[in-house]
C-alpha cells in the first residue's frame, strides 16, 4: 500500500500552471528524488502535499485513504513533516528545545505545570543517538554545523512519528562533509520505514540515496522510474527537454 499517492494533481496560480495532472505513488521506506529545473513546480508539489496549498484539482491519498488538507497542521497531524532549506529552527535555543519546539514536555509539581527540560534532553539524546549524530541536547543551534542542524530537524520528524518526510533542497547551502551527514540521515529515515521526498539540484546526492527518480518539467511529470534504471545523463535530458519522456 502506497504511503502517499497523488492522483492527477493540478495547481494553477491564475494563468500560471505550476502543476498539470501529476500522478505519483510513494511507498513506505522509499526515497524519491524529485528533480526539475527552476520553476518546474517542485516546491509547489511539496506545498500541496504539506497542506500549504489546496490543489486546483486532483486527489491525495495516504495509505489509500483520501485526504484533504486545509492547512499545514492538517498534514502534520496526518504524519507529513517538511524539512525546509532554512530548517525553521531557532538559533538562540538548544538542540533539545528545538526538537520539542511547540510540543514541549511538561511535568506537574503540585498545582504547577512546569516544562520538563530534563525529560526533553533525555528524549532528544535518544533521538540523536538513533540518528548516529554527534549533536548533544544542550548544544546551541547557532554554534552548530549545517549537518547538525539537519539532525535537529530530522529528530523533530522522528518525534512526531511522521510517515512521510519532504525535504526541499536540504543540501543546497552546506559543506561536502555535512552533505554526507544529511544523506546518512535520509537513509536512517528510510530504514525506519519513512517515505522521503528529496528535492535537490545536486545530481550525485540524489543518485546516492534515491530509490526512485521523479522529474518535473514545466509542471508535468515526465519521468518516474527506478534510480537504478536511469542515469545522470538521462535525468539531465529529461530536465532540459532534450529527452521528452522516460
Ligand atoms: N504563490 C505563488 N503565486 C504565484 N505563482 C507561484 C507561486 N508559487 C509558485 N509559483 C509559480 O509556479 C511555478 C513553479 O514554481 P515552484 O516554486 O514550484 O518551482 P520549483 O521547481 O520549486 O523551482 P526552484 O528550483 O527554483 O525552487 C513558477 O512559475 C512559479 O513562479
Ligand atoms: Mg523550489
Amino acid at each position: 500500500m502506497s504511503a502517499l499517492r497523488l492522483a492527477n494533481i493540478t495547481k494553477s496560480f491564475g494563468a500560471i500552471h505550476a502543476l498539470t495532472d501529476v500522478s505519483l505513488a510513494i511507498e513506505p521506506g522509499e526515497v524519491v528524488g524529485l528533480m526539475g529545473d527552476n520553476g518546474a513546480g517542485k516546491s509547489t508539489l511539496v506545498k500541496v502535499i504539506a497542506g500549504n496549498f489546496a490543489p486546483t484539482s486532483g486527489e491525495l491519498f495516504l495509505s489509500e485513504r483520501r485526504v484533504e488538507f486545509h492547512k499545514p497542521l492538517d498534514a502534520q497531524r496526518a504524519g507529513i513533516e517538511v524539512v525546509y532549506q532554512d530548517l525553521a529552527i531557532c538559533n538562540n535555543l538548544s538542540a533539545a528545545s528545538n526538537v520539542f519546539l511547540g510540543r514541549e514536555l511538561t511535568r506537574q509539581i503540585g498545582p504547577f505545570q512546569i516544562i520538563d527540560y530534563a525529560g526533553m534532553r533525555n528524549r532528544a539524546a535518544e533521538l540523536f543517538a538513533r540518528l548516529k549524530s554527534e549533536t548533544r541536547p544542550r548544544d546551541l543551534v547557532k554554534r552548530m554545523s549545517g549537518g547538525q542542524r539537519q539532525a535537529v530537524a530530522i529528530a523533530r520528524t522522528l518525534l512526531s512519528d511522521a510517515s512521510i518526510v519532504l525535504m526541499d533542497e536540504p543540501t543546497a547551502a552546506i559543506s561536502v562533509r555535512q552533505v554526507a551527514e544529511v544523506l546518512n540521515l535520509i537513509r536512517h529515515l528510510r530504514d525506519h520505514g519513512i517515505a522521503v521526498v528529496l528535492i535537490s539540484h545536486r545530481m550525485p546526492d540524489v543518485f546516492e540515496v534515491a530509490d526512485k527518480i521523479a522529474v518535473l518539467r514545466r509542471g508535468r511529470l515526465v519521468a518516474s522510474k527506478k534510480a537504478a534504471d536511469s542515469s545522470a545523463e538521462e535525468v539531465t535530458g529529461l530536465i532540459t527537454g532534450a529527452i521528452e519522456m522516460a
